[in-house]
């Protein structure tokens, strides 16, 4: 069986939910497909490489298939993976990864798990994987739609059109959500006021004048030591543009997000060769 899984987009509030500050995300129309085949042994088919269960190469699919296996053991089967969120992106490309897998086992060997099962065992899969996490984008990426978390209230933002520019560099989250952890080690007082910013951005977003936050929100992951200086001058020539910009998810690297009219967006589009991206209502689904 076939199933797919959104990508998303932190539009505020990264880093600073995973102590315990409010974050505003929502899943966006780019999606994981995952296909599950039951077979006699383990077998993953990605765009990285054909493995078997492989803690290195596929680490997300191989912890994915270990946690299904404790509720429902299997002998083995063939995964294919193909996906249009790009990897390392910051665009929540493993949690759409785990989230699909797990659906289309789920559909393959009818486990007959409920969403919130297949959301608590991609939040196992990232802990897994990345030790540390707030299980925000397994959740979107299970459920679809815009969130406030933690609360986990389903929100609605005016129409949002989004340019997403690749900043070239990968943006690796376990790493960044580490050095993160080491300056919140070294300087707890500054760095818990950082993150006091950004939840308060994260409110206000809710009926805000989000080009502005999105601008203060930039600044206090510039303080935080997550941008870099690709995607300062990514950020800069944006603005330049009319857009107002930030990063998104754990940087070090991945995407640059924006909102402006939507000529300044096409113009941009052009320029950084980038996507526009849009709000997506449906979470994970099996697709035939
Ligand atoms: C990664 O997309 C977002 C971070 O806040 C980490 C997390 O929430 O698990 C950096």
């Amino acid at each position: 069986m076939r199933a797919s899984a959104p990508g998303k987009i932190i539009l505020f509030g990264e880093h600073a939910v995973v102590y315990g500050r409010h974050a505003v995300v929502t899943a966006i129309n780019l999606r994981c497909y995952a296909e599950a085949k039951k077979s006699n042994s383990f077998k993953i088919h990605s765009p990285i490489a054909t493995t078997g269960i492989d803690y290195e190469k596929h680490p997300y699919i191989s912890y994915a298939i270990k946690r299904f296996m404790e509720i429902k053991p299997i002998d083995g089967a063939e995964i294919k993976i193909e996906s249009e969120v790009p990897i390392a992106s910051g665009l929540g490309s493993s949690a759409a990864v785990s989230v699909a897998v797990l659906k289309a086992l789920d559909a393959e060997f009818d486990a007959g798990l409920s969403n919130e099962e297949i959301f608590e065992l991609a939040r196992k899969v990232e802990l897994d994987v990345q030790g540390i996490g707030s299980g925000t984008d397994p959740f979107v990426s299970t459920y679809g739609g815009t969130w406030l978390i933690p609360e986990r209230k389903r929100i609605k933002l005016e129409k949002l059109k989004i340019i997403v520019v690749d900043s070239g560099e990968k943006s690796v989250t376990a790493e960044m959500v580490a050095k993160v952890a080491e300056l919140r080690k070294k300087l707890t007082d500054v760095v818990e006021r950082v993150f006091d910013v950004i939840d308060a951005v994260s409110l206000k977003a809710l009926n805000g004048d989000i080009p502005k936050l999105f601008k203060i929100n930039q600044c206090m992951l510039k303080a935080l030591g997550v941008s870099t200086r690709k995607i300062d001058e990514i950020v800069q020539k944006l603005e330049e543009m009319g857009i107002a910009a930030k990063l998104t998810g754990a940087g070090g690297g991945g995407s640059i997000i924006g909102v402006g009219s939507e000529d300044a967006l096409e113009k941009a589009r052009k320029l950084f060769n980038a996507i526009i991206v849009e709000p997506e209502q449906e979470g994970a689904r099996v697709e035939d």
